[in-house]
């Protein structure tokens, strides 16, 4: 019978890879926790209609991506295409947003997205997510990104690229849109890909970001939305952007970076690498008032991030398995010998004093035994040999200077 295969889009993680997931949570709880941010955990299934209104129904995301289901009870459920959403879902649900106090949350997990597989593009994949609540100011903007940008470099990635913009907000988007739409129009607009022929009038913005080259042309000269920005909008990305400078962080402005989720207003960032493919985004957030009070919580304004782990974890080293302390082995096969029941119960005893090791009861030879050790880079190798279990020792090998001592098993208890 042939073996089950996992799900198209979907990895397995072993250890070698797991281990790389496990460190960078450890920086984002290490970092963020120094920003003031708490670890809120969301389950990954959701109510249909909080994605469908939280991120837009004319997004990609939401239109064509989606793992959406009826479960048993007639509900329409969604496996989470991001962690925004839910992240407000709770804190609202929750009463965690008190207006005109701040509220810090991060957050980690697998999001599901039907998207086409392809290197750093996965249909299950994992974000690290930051969110910050109840504060307009274009000074929370800069927190988070200096926040993100602290991460990053904490895991030693580097010739990352900052690319910021603003997207307006609801006074001054519409007058964008519309001339958008009009500069589409007054184009040859059958040139442009089937998507973006109904984009250009359901959601103009998303042509700017469409990959197709025969669209990419055609956006090339379209007007650019700091040309239409409010005052407000103005003076707050301009205050973001001045205070970026202060802290001395590298960015470009990208007029045409518009995210693929409704719900951004003002500040939008993301962070590129040019060093994972064509999936070249590793981060990207921004600010999305209104999104709470859509979500039918209280006036709270909120901006926030989210990691690509996968494509993160193509960038940093591989951090090292940790070395175990002791490798141990059993020698002893004679018939009816005792000798692996004193072997797990001496394990047990160097794992209770803290030690990490391994117990090998295998027949394999000694020769194998040790090259296994020293694969494993183990600290010391405890060997109980019929000698041994005789007369109650253990024979304990110090891996580096080969200098091997005798130990009484009952000097372990
Ligand atoms: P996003 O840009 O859709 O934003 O996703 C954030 C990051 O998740 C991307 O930059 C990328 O690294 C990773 N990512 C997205 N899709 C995939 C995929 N199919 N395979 C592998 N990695 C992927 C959001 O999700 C927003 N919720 C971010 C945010 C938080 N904005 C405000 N707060």
């Amino acid at each position: 019978m042939s073996a089950i295969q996992k799900i198209k889009g979907f990895a397995d993680l072993f250890p070698e890879d797991a281990r790389s997931f496990t460190h960078m949570e450890a920086k984002a709880r290490d970092v963020f926790g120094r920003f003031g941010f708490g670890e809120l955990r969301t389950p990954v299934l959701e109510r249909t209609e909080l994605f469908a209104k939280g991120i837009g129904e004319e997004t990609d995301v939401v239109g064509k991506e989606m793992y959406t289901f009826t479960d048993r009870g007639d509900r329409s459920l969604t496996l989470r295409p991001e962690a925004t959403a839910g992240v407000l879902r709770a804190a609202i649900e929750a009463g965690a947003i008190e207006p005109g106090r701040a509220t810090r949350l991060y957050t980690f997990g697998p999001m599901f997205r039907y998207e086409r597989p392809q290197k750093g593009r996965m249909r299950q994949f994992h974000q690290i997510n930051a969110e910050l609540l109840g504060s307009p100011e274009p000074q929370a903007d800069v927190e988070v990104i200096l926040m993100l940008e602290d991460f990053l470099s904490s895991l030693g990635i580097a010739d990352l690229c900052f690319e910021l913009n603003s997207l307006g907000c609801r006074e001054c988007r519409p007058d964008y849109r519309a001339a958008l739409t009009a500069y589409f129009e007054a184009l040859d607009h059958e040139k442009l890909c089937e998507d973006c022929k109904r984009r250009m009038h359901t959601n103009p913005l998303r042509v700017l970001d469409c990959k197709v080259p025969a669209c990419k042309a055609l956006v090339a000269d379209a007007p650019a939305i700091g040309d239409h920005l409010c005052t407000g909008c103005r003076d707050h990305f301009s205050a973001v952007l001045a205070l970026v400078d202060k802290a001395g962080l590298k960015y470009t402005l990208n007029p045409r970076l518009v995210r693929g989720l409704d719900y951004y207003q003002r500040t939008t960032f993301e962070v590129t690498s040019g060093a994972i493919g064509s999936q070249t985004a590793v981060a990207g957030g921004g600010r999305y008032d209104g999104l709470v009070q859509l979500l039918g919580g209280p006036d709270a304004p909120g901006v926030g991030f989210a990691c690509g782990m996968e494509r993160l974890a193509m960038l940093m080293q591989k951090p090292e398995a940790p070395r175990p302390d002791f490798f141990l082995a059993v020698t002893d096969t004679r018939e009816g010998s005792q000798a692996v029941d004193a072997a797990v119960l001496l394990a047990h005893k160097l794992h209770r004093r803290g030690m990490s090791g391994e117990c090998d009861y295998s027949a394999g030879s000694m020769k194998s035994r040790l090259r296994h050790a020293g694969r494993i880079k183990a600290r010391k190798c405890y060997i109980i040999g019929a000698e041994e279990f005789d007369s109650g020792q253990v024979t304990v090998k110090d891996m580096e200077d080969g200098e091997q001592i005798k130990l009484d098993l009952a000097a372990f208890d």
